[in-house]
């Protein structure tokens, strides 16, 4: 059969409450305009995020009730310790409460001010870290990256020649640390490939720079390089990550993605001086390095669910959902970021509504849109999230994307077809969306807690 069905039954429920579109509107307005401060109860279809929103396992339920618990030494992070070293080959694994403060760890202990840190694409809360501490985050994606239609396989990976350049502007010396976000987030959630893991890992050895991977959706990213990269049709997805791993020094990690855990993270790297350093800041900052900030039953459903993560059958299912959906919009007219990405689809505003300046944030206003035309809760990615320069001016961001990222096992496809009617919804009535304007918002990360109003 042609069908590629769920893979799991459901076993356990949760309500969905519906509400109406006056409704909505007055929810909307009471939370600033910005979806962020709705209360989840209020959204029909929450696709906020795809991070610590998942569904998990029996198998996973059974590991937290019979975890560790002990302060010190418990089973459990031996147990998480162990997945991690087995899926990444790193030797020393830090536990972290979730993706950020590994990366708060990493680039307090390596940044300082005038470093540069290059990426394909900084996540938000990476250059945010890297800013904090001085740094500056530089996003080096290839261009094919930065145009939605344009279609490439691995539109997340990074220009290698620029990285040379940038290595050659401000000497090696400058550069405490190379990064490469699997997949690639901000980007459109678009792979990179095992050919340019290669090659910029063999760039940051030939300069003696460390060389880190933002792990969050490696599993994502090895399925993708199974199905597109040649050589690597019959190989399984825990190898592919094994080759991803072997080219780099260390990774960072939110075990809220490919981890299918709720809450969790971890630093893993092979130095053992910069090993010793991270883990006296992680007592300080996260808790004891043998649990990091995560109960020993949050230890247990990570150290379960990489490996969930990895399975075939699911990353089938999990890829081909999200393509479900980009085949619909696309059908339909809608232009998205092409081809569709793994944890998500995200549609280019700045096409569907040339009529809003960048700076009257079109992609907010489509995402508050899907919310008052059903309930639909998405993500801004665009000049809300990044427009604000740290010398505190505004300037456009590169794309105006809307992201609906698809929470791991939870959504089944009746949901996407309902979502798919709601965003065509919107799409129909784009020439009467008007732009936004910011009230109050704070220094950084404003997108979180801005408030807006319509124009
Ligand atoms: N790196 C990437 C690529 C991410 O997508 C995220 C989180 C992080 C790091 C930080 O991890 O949330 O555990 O601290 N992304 C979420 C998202 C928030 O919605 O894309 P965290």
């Amino acid at each position: 059969t042609d069908t590629i069905i769920e893979p799991f039954r459901i076993r356990s429920v949760e309500p969905i409450r519906f509400t109406t579109m006056e409704q909505r509107k007055a929810l909307l307005s009471e939370a600033g305009y910005n979806p962020f401060l709705l209360k989840a109860k209020d959204v029909v279809i929450d696709l906020l995020t795809d991070s610590g929103t998942g569904a998990m396992s029996a198998k996973q339920w059974a590991g937290m009730i019979s975890s560790d618990e002990s302060y010190a030494g418990s089973e459990s992070f031996y147990r998480f310790e162990s997945a991690v070293q087995d899926i990444t080959g790193f030797k020393h694994v830090i536990p972290t409460h979730q993706g950020r403060a590994a990366e708060n760890i990493l680039f307090t202990t390596i940044a300082k001010k005038g470093d540069v840190i290059p990426s394909n694409t900084h996540f938000d809360t990476t250059r945010a870290h890297v800013e904090h501490n001085g740094a500056e985050a530089l996003d080096l994606v290839i261009d094919e990256g930065r145009q939605p239609l344009t279609i490439h396989p691995f539109k997340g990976n990074m220009n290698v020649e620029k990285l040379e350049g940038t290595i050659k502007r401000v000497g090696q010396d400058n550069i405490p640390v190379i990064m490469l976000t699997l997949t690639n987030n901000s980007g459109g959630g678009q792979p990179v490939s095992m050919e340019n893991v290669k090659a910029v890992s063999k760039i940051a050895r030939s300069h003696d720079i460390p060389f880190f991977i933002d792990a969050c959706r490696f599993a994502e990213n090895s399925w993708f390089i199974k199905t597109r990269e040649e050589g690597y049709e019959d190989k399984k997805p825990i190898e592919i990550a094994h080759e991803i791993f072997s080219y780099a020094d260390g990774c960072t990690m939110s075990a809220k993605k490919d981890g299918m855990a709720n809450i969790g993270g971890f630093l893993a790297l092979n130095n053992d001086k910069l090993a010793q350093d991270c883990r006296s800041l992680t007592i300080l900052t996260e808790g004891f390095p043998t649990y990091g900030g995560m109960a020993g039953y949050d230890m247990e459903a990570v150290a379960t669910g990489l490996y969930e993560a990895l399975d075939e059958g699911y990353l089938k299912y999990r890829i081909r959902s999200t393509a479900y959906l980009g085949d619909k919009l696309i059908d339909a007219g809608i232009s998205i970021v092409q081809p569709t990405g793994g944890h998500a689809v995200y549609i280019d505003a700045k096409e569907m509504l040339p009529q809003i300046d960048p700076l009257e944030y079109p992609a907010w206003s489509l995402t508050n849109a899907l919310y008052l035309i059903g309930g639909v809760r998405a993500v801004e990615i665009g000049s809300v999230m990044f427009g604000l320069q740290p010398d505190g001016s505004e300037k456009p961001a590169s794309m105006e994307l809307v992201r609906l990222a698809i929470p791991r096992r939870v959504y089944t496809q009746s949901h996407i077809d309902y979502l798919a009617e709601v965003v065509i919804h919107a799409y129909n009535q784009r020439n009467e969306l008007k732009g936004y304007k910011i009230i109050s918002s704070p220094a950084v990360l404003r997108h979180f807690s801005a408030k807006l109003q319509p124009l």
